[in-house]
């Protein structure tokens, strides 16, 4: 297979560039920008991309790399600090831009260079540098200028090493994506063999192989990534494969029972539910503290779940839904203090198995999506929406009753009900019902009532580090509150959350 090595230099589009080769059918791995050259050789890659960084490169402490990279023969692409880091190793000269560029910048191109082959001479591309390239190195022609950028591209066709100021990955880059196809295509010269097809063909056929006739066991929440791994298993290996499902009874309205008959009417596997909802309420019973209720279903969770694993005999392979993004490591800082960002299952020390199996670690989200997509499995999984692991537990401000899960999920229902069907919920990164345990004054008829609020809350983002409330319409609102508090018994008042992150968590606990 065709790959990319994408040297992470820290810059914050690092996982958008991989994506982006990716998107051009292309595989793309991003590696730390301590990873030795032996290594790097070793794996043969089509191209290279250094990424920008937070650093200068006149700085000593700043990432830097072996000048024998760029003597290998493989063609690489500089981006922002990367393509000044270019320059340096090269001899060229860089400091510190008399005019910082920021932001949507007219850039001019030499259409001549294969970098720019289809791309108009002018073109707005997207900047963020302080410094720059005061002096191209010894061989390498200058094929872009801003107004205030002398060097916002330079090629040495000769030994194919190209860099670029801009960010060709951004979207705000008007022709990036050509730039990044003029790389991939005109000068690494790639075919195109990534593929989601070809990837599930060939992650079935290796995971039959591992497998052999031993067992699978995967822990399944109903959210994408142990979804989309399940059905991949079950592709692979049929009956051989466990799924535990633990329903703790804080999902949302028929969740656990729509997990359950999708994998047990669509896959071929063994399907586990562990029906717990009574001893989750009873051990969060008379408990407030949102952090204790936390720790209350992640202890009970982890319980849960081994001791069901422990009751199988023939345990086989633990399987896992790790994706990409949780095993990257970062290039930030200094080499002795990265780290590596598995998000991966804590197991007790007496289970054992044969191995851990991880058939999406190459994929980042849409890839996921994507595959999950071929496999089959309902869309309602493939594109749902983050759902915190405590589940609705985070989502009743205090102490946790059935009777106020069963509020909170007809209220969460009805909410969603309405999203969906004005089309709206697609625009939204996350949202959904919230009961504050608070009650207030109502009248219904001629009786005063003193009843439970629910509030309403959706919010748009890219990251969830920050997030807008989402301006739904009113009569989008008026609807669903009516709805509420004329179907859900013991609620008399809707409000909506209009508080953005920060100040405010996408969450209420
Ligand atoms: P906050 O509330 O921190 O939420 O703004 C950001 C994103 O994280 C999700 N979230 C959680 N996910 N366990 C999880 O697995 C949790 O305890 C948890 N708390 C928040 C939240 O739904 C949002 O997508």
């Amino acid at each position: 297979m065709e790959k990319i090595l994408v040297l992470d230099f820290g810059g914050q589009y690092n996982q958008l560039i991989a994506r982006r080769v990716r998107d051009n059918n292309v595989y793309a791995e991003i590696l730390p920008y301590t990873t030795p050259l032996n290594e790097i050789k070793s794996r043969q890659y089509k191209g290279i991309i250094f990424t920008g960084g937070p650093n200068s490169v006149f700085d000593t402490a700043s990432p830097h790399y072996r000048k024998e990279i760029l003597e290998l023969g493989i063609p690489v692409l500089g981006i922002c600090y990367g393509c000044q880091l270019v320059a340096w190793m090269r001899g060229g000269k860089v400091a510190t831009a008399p005019v910082s560029e920021y932001g949507k910048i007219e850039v001019t191109v030499n259409t001549k260079s294969p970098l720019f082959k289809g791309i108009p001479e002018k073109s707005v591309m997207w900047m963020s540098h302080t410094d720059y390239i005061a002096e191209a190195p010894e061989g390498f022609r200058i094929v872009g200028t801003t107004d205030d950028c002398p060097c916002a591209a330079m090629e040495n066709r000769e030994e194919n090493l190209y860099a670029v100021q801009f960010h060709p990955e951004v979207t705000h880059s008007q022709f990036g994506k050509q730039v990044l196809h003029n790389f991939l295509y005109v000068i690494c010269r790639c075919t195109g063999d990534w593929v989601m097809d070809d990837f599930i063909e060939n992650t079935v056929q290796s995971l039959c192989k591992r497998i052999g006739n031993k067992k699978v066991i995967l822990g399944l929440s109903g959210g994408v990534d142990s979804s989309v791994a399940a059905g991949l298993l079950s592709r692979a290996v049929g009956k051989q494969l466990t799924c535990v499902f633990v329903d703790q009874g804080l999902m949302r309205k028929d969740e656990g029972d729509f997990v359950e008959k999708t994998f047990t009417t669509l896959f071929d596997m063994t399907f586990v539910r562990v029906n717990c909802q009574d001893t989750f309420l009873e051990k969060l019973k008379g408990v407030t503290d949102p952090e204790e209720k936390r720790k209350i279903i992640g202890t009970e969770f982890y319980n849960v779940f081994w001791n069901e694993i422990r009751k199988e005999a023939d345990k086989g392979f633990f399987a896992q839904g790790t994706i990409y993004p949780d095993c990257i490591e970062s290039g930030k800082g200094d080499a002795d203090v990265i780290k590596t960002h598995h998000n991966r299952v804590k197991m007790p020390d007496d289970i054992e198995f044969e191995g851990i199996i991880e058939p999406l670690c190459d994929l980042f989200k849409d890839e996921v999506r994507a595959v999950g997509e071929k496999l089959g499995i309902p869309k309602e999984l493939v594109w749902r929406q983050p759902f915190p692991g405590p589940g609705l537990g985070v989502r009743i401000i205090g102490e946790i009753t059935a009777e106020k899960v069963r509020i909170l999920q007809e209220a969460d229902a009805i909410f969603r009900e309405e999203m969906a069907k004005t089309g709206y919920a697609s625009q939204l990164s996350q949202f959904f019902a919230v009961l504050p345990n608070v009650k207030t004054v109502g009248v219904m008829g001629d009786h005063r009532t003193y009843d439970h609020l629910i509030a309403l809350r959706a919010v748009t983002t890219d990251n969830f580090m920050t997030a807008d409330w989402a301006q739904i319409p009113y009569d989008l609102l008026a609807k669903v509150s009516n709805r509420i508090t004329n179907e859900v018994d013991h609620v008399n008042r809707v409000v909506y959350d209009i508080t953005s992150k920060p100040p405010g968590t996408v969450e209420w606990e």
